[in-house]
Parts: structure tokens; sequence; C-alpha cells
């Protein structure tokens, strides 16, 4: 029986860059996924406690995205992806709210891989393995950052990963500072059609412009929330790591700003939500988090007082480790 575990994360900075190898500061948090699975047999048999169907995906799984239930899609995606010799039953068990932004998907990707005996000494061979699974199951042409997270997270420390050379560092959290997580009411249903687009934008706005084509405006506004995000990821950490959180508050509202009205990725209601975060006496900044469509902003603030605000679903999350087997 092999039991494995694997955190969410909630990106800090630098959302939209990870796909065309910019850079990220995301933090595994202290809210996770546990795979438990005895091996055996030719097909792998889960049970969930957020869902009373459980999923049986046989090994030779041919398309991940039509398997029912929907969380089962990326059961199916990690088994398509390493195709284990045998499979086995188990139960998964989360304290992750699905679709909020907190990477759930991921980390289920994970800890199945680790339980199925993906060796979790090469984080990034495994992160690559489970964001093709994320991929296969959702059609999102997701980047590598929210499975990278989950395997690579240090307690304490947030992460700068740059995404085109793959190396990243543990970058320290000041101890005086809370991470909150609020949720905007809004599940990112649109998420997957209207991701895929920024991406293939993003790629156009990189291909060189054919004679006489005129100078697209929208284009333009996509690379310059990549290229201005991707420049404020390392300034965030190094003021994060100094302790200098006005200078980091500050650099999440441009990223907010960039996000919201170069990359149109927020919301009405996020924008309301992160206005509020802002404006609040104790927090030193508040963006949007992750792809954005819905889901959730996260800001940095003294202890107690976004809980205090009652803007929404709250989560107060702490820089956890990343993922693990236990056993
Ligand atoms: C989702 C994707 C990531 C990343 C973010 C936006 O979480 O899975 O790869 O692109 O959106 O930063």
């Amino acid at each position: 029986m092999t039991t494995a575990y694997a955190p969410g994360r909630v990106n800090l900075i630098g959302d939209h860059t990870d796909y065309s190898g910019g850079r990220v500061c995301p933090m595994a948090i202290d809210l996770g996924t546990m795979v438990t699975i005895e091996g055996g047999g030719r097909e792998l048999a889960l049970t969930s406690d957020q869902d009373p169907t459980p999923v049986v995906v046989p090994l030779g799984v041919a398309d991940p995205s039509t398997v029912a239930p929907a969380w089962g899609r990326y059961v199916a995606g990690v088994i398509a992806v390493l195709r284990p010799a045998t499979g086995g039953r188990g139960r998964v068990s989360s304290t992750l709210p699905v679709g909020a932004g907190l990477s759930s998907s991921a980390a289920l990707e994970v800890a199945v891989a680790l339980a199925l005996g993906a060796d979790g000494r090469d984080p990034l061979a495994v992160a690559r393995s489970c964001q093709e699974a994320e991929q296969l199951a959702s059609g999102v042409p997701c980047g590598i950052m929210d499975q990278l997270a989950s395997l690579a997270g240090v307690e304490g420390h947030a992460l700068l990963i740059d995404c085109g050379t793959l190396e990243w560092r543990p970058v320290p959290m000041p101890p005086d500072v809370e991470v909150v997580v609020v949720h905007s009411g809004e599940a990112r249903a649109l998420s997957a059609s209207a991701y895929a687009r920024r991406r293939a934008e993003v790629e156009a706005a990189h291909r060189p412009v054919g004679e006489g084509d005129p100078p697209d405006a929208l284009l333009l506004r996509r690379a310059r929330h990549v290229a201005t995000e991707d420049a404020r990821v390392p300034a965030f950490a190094s003021a994060l790591g100094e302790g200098d959180l006005a200078t980091a508050g500050s650099l999440m509202a441009e990223s907010h700003a960039s996000l919201r009205d170069d990359f149109d990725v927020s919301t009405p209601r996020l924008d309301a939500l992160v206005s509020s975060l802002a404006a609040a006496p104790g927090v030193w900044g508040a963006r949007m988090t992750g792809a954005g469509f819905g889901g959730c902003a996260v800001a940095l603030a003294e202890p107690g007082v976004v809980a205090r605000l009652g803007l929404g679903r709250t989560w107060v999350v702490r820089p956890s480790g990343g993922a693990r087997v236990s056993g």
C-alpha cells in the first residue's frame, strides 16, 4: 500500500507567464490531497471523500477527457501518461476546494502519480508528466507552474520558478505576514476555451508580423502583459525575501491591473474584491490569482485583518513543503 500527499498552490505573482517560458512565484499551501493505493489488477479504482461515485480507469485508457465522474479525468490523465504496469484500489481525500484556483487538479495528479510509483526525487520529470496529464484530462493547454509548485514546495517559502530554464529557488516568506485567499464567488466556468485563446494570442504576438500586416493592438496588449509581468516576478521575489512588503504589495497591484487591462482575464467581481482588499488597513497588496475568469484573489496582510473583512470564503494559507510519499 502506498500513500502520497500533494499540496495545492497559490500563485503570489506571475500569471499567464509560465507557458511562454516566463517566471512565476507560487507557494505550496497547507491544503492538499492524499491518495492511498493498494496495488494490483488491470485498472485503478478510487473512491473520493468529495464525490460518492467512484472512478474506475482501465490501464489502457485511450481518452482521459471522456472519463466520468469528471475528477476521474485527472486520474486517467496520469495513467495515460505514466502507463503503469499494474493498477490498484484506493481512496482520495482532500482539503482543497475544487474550482477555486488553488490547483486541486494538479494536487490530485501529483498525488496519484507518486502513489503509482513516480519518482519524487525528480520533481521536474513528475511535474512534466502531470502537466501532460492535466492537458489530456481537461483540454486546457496549461503551463507547468501548478504541478511543479506542488512538487517543489518548501516550508516557510514561496518559489521563484523560471519556466524557461526550469530552474527554481525558494524565497523566504517574512514571518509577520499572512497569505490570504478569498473567493470571488464566481466559479471559473469558461476558463478552458478562454485560456486556450489567450495562449494562442501570446504565441501569435511573438510570431513575426507579415509585411504590410497592421500592428494588432490586442496582441500588443497581450505581449505587454507577459513582458511586464515577467519583469515584476523577480522584483517581487527580491522584495519578499527582504521583507519589503510595501514594494511587494505595489507589484501585486500592478500585476492585477495588467491582468485586468492588458490580458483581460479578470472579472468585475474579482476587480471589486481586489479593490476592497487593497483598500483595507493592514493589507500590503492584493491581486487575482491563477488563470482568472473567476476564482480567487490573494492578499498579503497583517495577521487576522482579511478574515475580519468578511469578503467571501476565505482561506489563510501557510507556505508548505512539497508532495511526498508517506508510506
Ligand atoms: C493555470 C495553469 C497554469 C498557469 C496559470 C496562470 O493555473 O494551469 O499553468 O498558466 O493558470 O498563470
